[in-house]
């Protein structure tokens, strides 16, 4: 299959690329290179013949149409966004402009494309999209995201995405573009952006800083390996029935203080500090406006329909971030010496 991936530079659409240049797929990589990207994560695959890169942003659809003419893709897997929830509540216009304008412009693309080619019925357009569109549960366990859990965002994030999966349906419905769509809970794992709470922790553990968890901690997230959603996200662009949403989770759900307490007992067993645990440097700071209490996916579609389960629990998979940051450290270092990186964001509400 030959896929266009948007922000394949980034670090959900970098785990994206490598699988599926190991799986044989050629792949084109349309990324912007904002501040989140991180081309060298691409490093495995730079010099294969089965990839290439266009440095394009989507807000430019002469751009876009150009792509879609050089390279004629099969299907679009479209991750390219502004991501990070604490940027929007500081700057949301960025969010307005790429996640629902850039996704427009995706769409208009696809669709110009798509009946140029006469309207394969093999084509594609996959809309990858977080739970956050269905805003904050209940502690209740027993109450989880369905696909036909009610849309209510609640950030200037989850609102821009929330706008992007609502023009992916209307361009089924109204044009009859064959849409996939995907809402999956909290990644976490290598090439993550230190910005994000998995690596800061990690980063600033080993820095001997504070570890700062918002609010009281009890916020509670469904967390999942990176690698594991690559691998059910080219399961859906590839069987997924057209017009219909998957929810991807990791069935690991954990209080952010549960999760940075774990992370600091693989720390200390990994590299011990010389004296007492990495979890006295836990710090509790003022929490986010308007943060969402629990997320939790119930992944029943996607196991029954096509099979997919992710291949590790959350305890295994933090180890391995684990290990794979200790391993990694000139990666993470440049990235955090990079302008404004590491700052505490999102408290200007
Ligand atoms: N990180 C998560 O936990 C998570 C969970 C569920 C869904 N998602 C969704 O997955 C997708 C990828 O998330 P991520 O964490 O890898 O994001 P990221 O911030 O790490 O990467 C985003 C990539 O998109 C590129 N990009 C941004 N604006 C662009 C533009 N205007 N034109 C072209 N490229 C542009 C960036 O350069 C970067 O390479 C997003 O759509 C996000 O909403 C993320």
């Amino acid at each position: 299959m030959k896929l266009l991936v948007t922000g394949g530079a980034g670090f959900i659409g970098s785990a994206v690329v490598r699988l599926a240049v190991a799986r044989g797929h050629r792949v084109v990589n349309v990324d912007a290179l904002t501040y989140a990207a991180c081309p060298d994560t691409l490093a495995a695959v730079a010099d294969s013949p089965l990839y290439a890169f266009e440095h394009v942003d989507i807000r430019d659809r002469p751009a876009l149409d150009a792509v879609f003419a050089r390279h004629r893709p099969d299907a679009v897997m479209h991750l390219a966004a502004e991501s990070h929830v604490d940027r929007s509540i500081d700057g949301p216009a960025d969010f307005i402009g790429t996640n629902i304008t850039g996704t427009f412009n995706m769409l208009e693309a696809a669709r110009a494309w798509w009946i140029r080619a006469g309207r394969p019925e093999a084509f594609r357009f996959h809309h990858i999209s977080t739970d956050e569109v269905f805003g904050s549960l209940p502690p209740d366990p027993a109450v989880r995201f369905t696909e036909d859990t009610p849309y209510d965002p609640r950030s200037p994030y989850s609102a821009s995405k929330a706008s992007s999966d609502h023009l992916v349906r209307a361009w089924h419905e109204t044009y009859g573009l064959p849409v996939l769509l995907t809402n999956c809970s909290n990644n976490y794992g290598p090439f993550h952006f230190p910005e994000k709470l998995v690596p800061v922790i990690i980063l600033n553990a080993l820095a001997g800083k504070p570890l700062p968890v918002y609010g009281d901690g009890s916020n509670v997230r469904d967390w999942l390996y990176v690698e594991d959603h690559a691998d059910a996200l080219l399961l859906v662009v590839a069987e997924g029935r057209v017009g219909r949403s998957y929810n991807i989770g990791g069935e690991n759900e954990r209080s952010n203080l549960e999760l940075v307490k774990t992370l600091c007992a693989i720390l200390d067993r990994k590299r011990p500090k010389a004296q007492g645990s990495y979890a006295e440097q836990i710090t509790f700071v003022t929490d986010r406006p308007g943060h969402d209490a629990r997320y939790a996916i119930d992944p029943s579609r996607i196991r029954e329909e096509l099979g997919w389960r992710p291949s590790v629990t959350v305890d295994e998979g933090l180890e391995k971030t684990v290990e794979w940051y200790l391993a990694n450290e000139a990666w993470w270092r440049a990235v955090q010496d990079r302008q404004g990186v590491g700052e505490r964001l999102g408290v200007s509400a």
